[in-house]
């Protein structure tokens, strides 16, 4: 069990995270939010290798600072950007980190092979990693935070650059590591943990903001998803109104915008149409002030929204 209490971590003057607490058995946890939300920060934190500012976070009731290298031996870690030199191969590669993870040779060798083909890099394991396409260079990343078997994995950002097929053999590969450890990935991909993680972390305001299974994160929104389909005129109108979960442009005979949003159930309008609501909505409601996933709401405009 990986215990956060009360962790928070200060850069300068800049709160970055605070109060934060959490526990962490065995199974995946997806961590869920934004650029600049504090996802590596809290990761780093988790791996030992930011120390929180405030409160603790224990590793089987011991803090992670007194556990020092017996928790690296136990800690599997892909940093968000990760370091090679491009003229090494990965399989060198592997048994380099595996020396320093003081395997023997023989074993080092046997368990890079066997890492590179669960992640499908097994022809190219002998191929110079500067000829790498990035996801590619993301799987011999994944490849090395499972060098030692580890109990806890740590994974940031994971699969940045992997094609659907990948995010689909990544998932699966996930749910069989999560079965006897304790897996945390972070993602702004909502797909990537949505069906795979047991467990759904978002944070906001550098708090936790819900941490629960995707069923209870979605069921926020219970009743305040809709679709409809509006004339291109009202859309301006119709995006100050209601924050908007997804819109396409239809042609032909329905011409016109097709529009999912959130909106408070006693407002309902007779032709809407009720939705049940995906992860997807809650990540886009819970972070439409954001700048990044929302440029057209403010923050007073939200407060009215929310208000009525
Ligand atoms: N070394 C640092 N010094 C100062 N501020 C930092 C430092 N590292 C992170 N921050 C700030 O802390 C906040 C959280 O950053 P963090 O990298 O943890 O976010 P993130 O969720 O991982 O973002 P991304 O999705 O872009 O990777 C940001 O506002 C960032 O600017
Ligand atoms: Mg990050």
């Amino acid at each position: 069990m990986l215990t956060v209490r009360g962790a928070g971590r200060r850069y300068g003057n800049f709160q970055a995270l605070e109060k934060l607490d959490l526990e962490f058995g065995h199974g995946v946890y997806g961590l869920l939010a934004p650029n600049g939300a504090g996802k590596t920060t809290l990761l780093k934190m988790l791996a030992g290798l930011l120390p929180p500012t405030q409160g603790e976070i224990a590793y089987e009731g011991t803090p992670l600072a007194a556990l020092d290298e017996k928790y690296r031996e136990l800690l599997g870690y892909l940093p968000q950007k990760f370091g090679y030199y491009p003229n090494d191969t990965p399989l060198k590669y592997m048994q380099y980190l595996a020396a320093i993870k003081g395997m023997d040779r023989k074993s080092a060798r046997e368990r890079s092979e066997l890492l590179l083909d669960m992640l499908a890099l097994g022809e190219v394991k002998r191929r110079k990693m500067k000829t790498f396409s990035g996801g590619m260079i993301q799987r011999v990343g994944i490849a090395q935070a499972l060098l030692n078997d580890p109990r806890v994995l740590i994974l940031d950002e994971p699969t940045a650059g992997l094609d659907p097929k990948e995010r689909a053999r990544f998932r699966s590969l996930l749910t069989q590591l999560g079965r006897d450890r304790i897996v945390i990935l972070s993602t702004h991909v909502v797909s990537d943990v949505e069906s795979a993680a047991n467990e759904i972390v978002m944070l906001k305001d550098g708090q936790v903001f819900v941490k629960d299974t995707a069923e209870a994160v979605c069921s926020l929104l219970a009743g305040r998803v809709y679709e409809t389909q509006i004339g291109y005129e009202e859309a301006e109108k119709f995006r100050r109104q209601y924050p908007i979960l997804a819109e396409r442009g239809e042609r032909g005979e329905r011409e016109g915008l097709h529009m999912r949003f959130a909106a408070e159930s006693q407002s309902a309008m007779p032709e809407w149409q009720a939705m049940k609501p995906g992860l997807e909505d809650v990540f886009l409601y819970v972070y439409r002030d954001t700048a990044v996933h929302s440029p057209g709401r403010s923050e007073k405009e939200a407060a009215r929204y929310e208000n009525g």
